[in-house]
């Protein structure tokens, strides 16, 4: 068989190349390529050694055609290797094997998963919740809790007015006034609540803040059924070597009335900053039912006692976590918010 005419071999290798050229996916594969086409040695360069064999005419023809190839595939390998830099720039960018970015699943608030170990507490305890309005008239703020206009503890808990008589609650004791009119007892109900003073913030002070307030009215109901309701919720929240204790006071809603302390949980009643040396912790405020506040609502003063309790989520959130500043709670700071899981 006569050896294929130079045309005829020029035409296969252009053919080949571009077929196998098609197939690189890699450095490596393309290098191999360049060497067996482009190569010292490779089939474009024996090409050129035998054009000495051949006539001037064909010589000539055949060496343009030779050198239109090998600019070709030149090219085609630059392109080639332009492209595979191309793509490992864009696989850096696209790493699959990199550590994807977090996306921060939502957590509840500190406030909130206190509020849930009360209301699981006071649940246990057989108490259900109550829920009554933000925005409150005068008379069930204060009025129907025995506390007429210009008494002086009005005072102390000024608040925001919307209106003459319509007010930001100060505390969630309302509740226990819409409660009562609207059901006859026995009544046993927590209400929680987002409560409004108007206090200029500092680390213990915060004109939003939360209250539980506590309710139970029925027939023999007596001040040891509050202590040991209040002892058992120190128990489950802050555990049982957890002491209690009452100091009289006085609210107008309640007749005997007493502020209620935790033994410090911060150093076990022996005195430190949070308890400012006395060992006890201020919780907040309870007492008997005043029958004042029965009249209010129609409740048989005779046949029925009560007793009723606050207390201030934020003072017991920053026990449990040893907050040391209330405006932590509102500033939104995930910093902050992140340490509650
Ligand atoms: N409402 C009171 C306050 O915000 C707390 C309080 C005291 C609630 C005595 C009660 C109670 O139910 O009996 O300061």
């Amino acid at each position: 068989m006569p050896a294929p005419s130079m045309i005829q071999q020029i035409t296969d290798i252009r053919r080949d190349f571009e077929a196998e050229c098609a197939k690189i996916h890699d450095n490596r594969s393309l290098e191999q390529l360049r060497i067996r086409y482009a190569g010292r040695k490779g089939k474009v360069a024996e090409l050129f050694k035998s054009l000495g064999t051949l006539n001037e005419d064909d010589r000539k023809n055949a060496g343009r055609l030779l050198n239109e190839l090998k600019q070709q595939i030149t090219e085609s390998l630059a392109a080639k290797e332009k492209a595979f830099s191309v793509s490992v720039e864009s696989e850096s960018i696209l790493d699959m094997t990199l550590p994807g970015e977090p996306r921060y699943a939502g957590r509840l608030h500190p406030l909130n998963r206190v509020l849930r170990e009360i209301k699981s507490c006071f649940h246990h305890l057989g108490f259900s919740i109550a829920q009554g309005p933000e925005v409150e008239t005068e008379y069930y703020n204060f009025e129907a809790l025995n506390i007429p206009h210009g008494h002086p503890a009005r005072d102390m808990q000024d608040t925001f007015f919307i209106e003459d008589d319509i007010v930001l609650r100060t505390h969630t004791s309302p509740v226990q006034i819409h409660v009562m009119e609207n059901q006859p007892p026995p009544v046993q109900i927590i209400a929680p609540g987002r409560t409004f003073r108007r206090d200029t913030p500092d680390a213990s002070h915060s004109p939003v803040f939360h209250q539980v307030e506590g309710l139970c009215v029925d027939e023999g109901i007596s001040f040891s059924d509050l202590k040991s309701v209040i002892l058992s919720f120190a128990h489950y929240m802050f555990g049982s070597d957890v002491k209690i204790r009452f100091r009289p006071s006085f609210f107008p809603f309640t007749e005997p009335s007493a502020e209620y302390d935790f033994s410090c949980v911060m150093c076990k009643g022996r005195g430190c900053r949070v308890c400012k040396g006395t060992g006890w912790v201020e919780i907040s405020g309870a007492g008997m039912v005043n029958p004042a506040v029965f009249r209010y609502v129609g409740y048989d003063t005779e046949k029925y006692t009560g007793y009723a309790f606050g207390m201030g989520v934020e003072r017991l959130a920053m026990l449990l976590y040893e907050i040391p500043d209330i405006r932590l709670f509102f500033e939104n700071d995930v910093r902050f918010l992140h340490q509650f899981g």
